[in-house]
This record gives structure tokens, sequence and C-alpha cells, in this order.
């Protein structure tokens, strides 16, 4: 495992061409085909000998109709930093993370504050695939069926108060479990938030699994947030505390920089990363590899239909 100066990003360090090389690449014969149908294939194929499966039906009208990204990608090439800062160190070390039991405190501005069990959580409501494409700050693309439901429907059964006026996620930071707390790469425990409408917003998905299967521990288990016109940094994995607040939470990648790592974060072609163009992205595992042509990024990674109208009348190149 190796620590650097996160301003240097892995993809920066080991570009993906290298990455690629590395891995005895599976030719996606299925490339082109997409749906559902496809899901158990890649999943038996990819993911965890003992994983368990998780009953959820798809939901057309959230289903992405891009190629999907193979379950190998999707598991192998990750951002965690509480495992590691390389891409390949969450696949590597996060065996260590215990997923049971696990509770999720639900606590701050809300009238039936709560601490429920991973297994409650996971009944709380039906559960839900949804294709979403997946852009991270990096420039790197996927497109994920993800397993679980809206948070809105948690939101709702605990009653914020008028005065809740966002939402606060924060993930488990144990050193015993998780080796990269030990560097202080960035303040533990991660922390992330949303502004209320935008927790509300059923594309925000609380998130329990891929693929059909629960999440692998480098995705995030047992639960994380997923929030697809945002890049993957707001994404919070591992997550054991929501709470509501009045104030804008401070999130850590904004307090390791400000400038870079805005609180809205909302993909936006138009508005540059301070180091790097924002225009354009690489889907990860395309079958082309390395070679793969880049393609336009989408402004709220093409979500703009569901999540525009709440961003009305606010400067996004100020409120990056
Ligand atoms: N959550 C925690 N707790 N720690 C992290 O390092 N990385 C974020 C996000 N959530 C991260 C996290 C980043 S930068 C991205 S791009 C996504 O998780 C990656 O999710 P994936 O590995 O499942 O694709």
């Amino acid at each position: 495992m190796r620590y650097f100066d996160p301003k240097i990003l892995a993809s920066e360090i080991t570009p993906q061409a290298v990455f690629e090389n590395r891995r005895d690449l599976i030719k996606v014969a299925a490339a082109g085909a997409f749906g559902l149908a496809l899901a158990p294939w890649f999943s038996r194929e990819a993911l965890a000998a003992n994983s368990d499966k998780l009953a959820a039906t798809l939901n057309p009208a959230y289903a992405a109709k891009d190629e999907l990204t193979p379950a190998k990608y999707v598991t192998s090439y990750n951002n965690f930093y509480e495992f590691g800062t390389d891409k390949s160190d969450p696949a590597a070390y996060a065996n260590t993370l215990q997923t049971r039991p696990w509770t999720v405190s639900i606590e701050g501005l809300v009238k039936k504050p709560v601490t429920l069990d991973i297994d409650d959580l996971l009944k709380l409501a039906p559960m839900e695939e949804r294709i979403y494409r997946m852009r991270c700050v990096e420039g790197w693309s996927m497109v994920i069926p993800w397993d679980g439901y809206s948070l809105s429907k948690l939101i709702s059964k605990v009653e914020p108060l008028g005065s809740a006026k966002f939402v606060e996620f924060i993930s488990l930071a144990d050193r015993k479990q998780m080796p990269g707390v030990k560097s202080n790469i960035i303040e533990w425990p991660y922390r992330e938030g949303l502004r209320m409408d935008e927790a509300m917003n059923p594309l925000t998905l609380l998130t329990f699994g891929l693929y059909g299967e629960v999440l692998p521990k480098q995705n995030g288990a047992p639960v994380r947030i997923v929030v697809p016109w945002k890049y993957g940094f707001k994404s919070a994995k591992s997550i054991v505390k929501i709470r509501f607040t009045e104030e804008m939470p401070k999130t850590s990648w904004s307090q390791f920089d400000a400038r870079e790592y805005g609180f809205y974060s909302n993909v936006n072609p138009q508005v540059d990363h301070p180091r790097w163009s924002q225009a354009s992205e690489r889907r990860i595992g395309d079958a082309k590899g390395a070679f793969a042509p880049k393609i336009k990024t989408q402004m709220f990674n093409g979500y703009g239909d569901q999540v525009a109208s709440m961003y009305s009348g606010m400067d996004l190149k100020k409120f990056y």
C-alpha cells in the first residue's frame, strides 16, 4: 500500500493504461448489450464467491440505457481511502472490514432519532435496482446497477424538523479494520453531505448492493449513499451516521481543499477542476481499454431533468 499527497491523484500516478495493462482484462463479449438479464451473468463471473444475493426489482424509470460496466471493474477499480489510495487497494485490503454487527444512527434535527440495525435498514423499503452513470472527479466513469431504495423513504420515517436544512453522512473510521485511517490523508471519519432537497430527491439512493448482490466491501459495504448527478466523492461509503443539521456540514474533501472540492460538486462539464478540465470522461472497462475515445461529460451527469430545478437561479460556477 502506498500513501502520498492525494493532490497527486492516483489516476495521475497510475494512468488507466498502466492499470489496465496490469490486469488480465476480459474481453467484454457482451459489449454493447445492456439490461437486467445480463446482470446475473456478470455478477457470477466477478463478485466474491460467497457473496449473498439481494432480491431487487429493476426500476425502469431509473435505468440508464448506457452499456453496463462489467462487475469486474466496478469491484476492482475503487476509491476508498480508508483502505489505501491506490485504485487496487480497496479490493486488496477491505476484507478486514466487519459488516456485522452494524448500526446506523440517525440523529440531529429529527423528531424520531433512531439507531437502526443494518438488517432492519435493509427491510425498511422494497429493494430496487437502478442503473446509474457514475462520474468520478478524476475523469473516469462507470455505469453501475445499484440495489437500494430512495434515501427519502428513510428520511420521512425519522421526521426531520423544519430547521433541518442539510444532511451529513459519516463513514466508519476504525483503525483496527481500516489500515488507511492510520495515515492523515484526509480528516477522518470521511464526511459528506447534501442539502435537504438533494437528500430527498428520489435519485439519491441508500445503497446495499450492486449487480443484485450485497455490496462488496471495497464498494462501501454494508450501506452507502449513491448520488449519481454529483462527482463520486459525494457518495459516502460504509456509513454509520446520518445527521440532520441547520448549517452546511463541513465535508472531508472541502476541508482538505475547499477550492478544489466544493460542497455541491454537481457534475458540470463547464466548470473545470482548478487543475484539469471536466468536459470529458473515460468509461472504465470499455472494450477498447485505454484506447477508448473520451466521451463528453453531460451536465448533471445526464440527470438534469430530475435535478436541474433544485439549482435554478444559482450560479453554479460559484456554488461548484
Ligand atoms: N467513501 C469513503 N468512506 N471513503 C472514500 O475514500 N471515495 C469516494 C466515494 N466514497 C470514498 C467514499 C470517491 S472519490 C468515489 S469516486 C467513490 O466513492 C467510488 O466508489 P466506488 O469505488 O464504489 O466506485
